[in-house]
């Protein structure tokens, strides 16, 4: 898959978004090493914490499903009647990369539109991190 495929498929899981509270929509694609692809949208909760951000929700999906290795993921956000933005992943999101990517290699495109997105590493978004290796797993 391109990167723009990927975009546009993290452009039409954020339709997809539970966001009554924040109105900020977002929506993700994540890319297997092997080419499968996961969506995911955030899904907001009246309680507030339980909120789940898109990244999150489609790296779960994923892992709940078998996958265990990534290549890249797409996110796409902003709020709901406004222009989207460069939505990097909140700190418990990259977190959750860390624990199954590898930083230096996995690539997070954050997307305004098909033709305008950025393309970082977990690493730079992330560095130093701590994850499974720190326990020699
Ligand atoms: N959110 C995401 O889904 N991903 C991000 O990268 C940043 C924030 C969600 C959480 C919440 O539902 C809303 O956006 C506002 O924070």
């Amino acid at each position: 898959m391109t990167e723009k495929e990927l975009v546009k498929q993290a452009i039409q899981a954020r339709e997809k978004s539970y966001s009554p509270y924040s109105h900020f929509m977002v929506g993700a694609c994540l890319e297997t090493q092997d080419g499968t692809c996961y969506t995911g949208c955030n899904v907001e909760n009246a309680a507030y914490t339980p909120t789940n951000c898109a990244e999150r929700t489609a790296f779960f999906k994923a892992v709940s499903e078998g996958e265990r290795a990534f290549k890249r993921i797409a996110i796409a956000g902003g709020p709901k009647d406004g222009e989207k933005q460069f939505c990097t992943p909140c700190g418990v999101c990259r977190q959750v990369m860390m624990e199954f990517c590898e930083p230096e290699s996995f690539q997070i495109i954050v997307a305004k539109s098909e033709e305008e997105y950025e393309v970082h590493t977990l690493s730079e978004l992330l560095p130093k991190g701590f994850g499974p290796e720190n326990l020699d797993r």
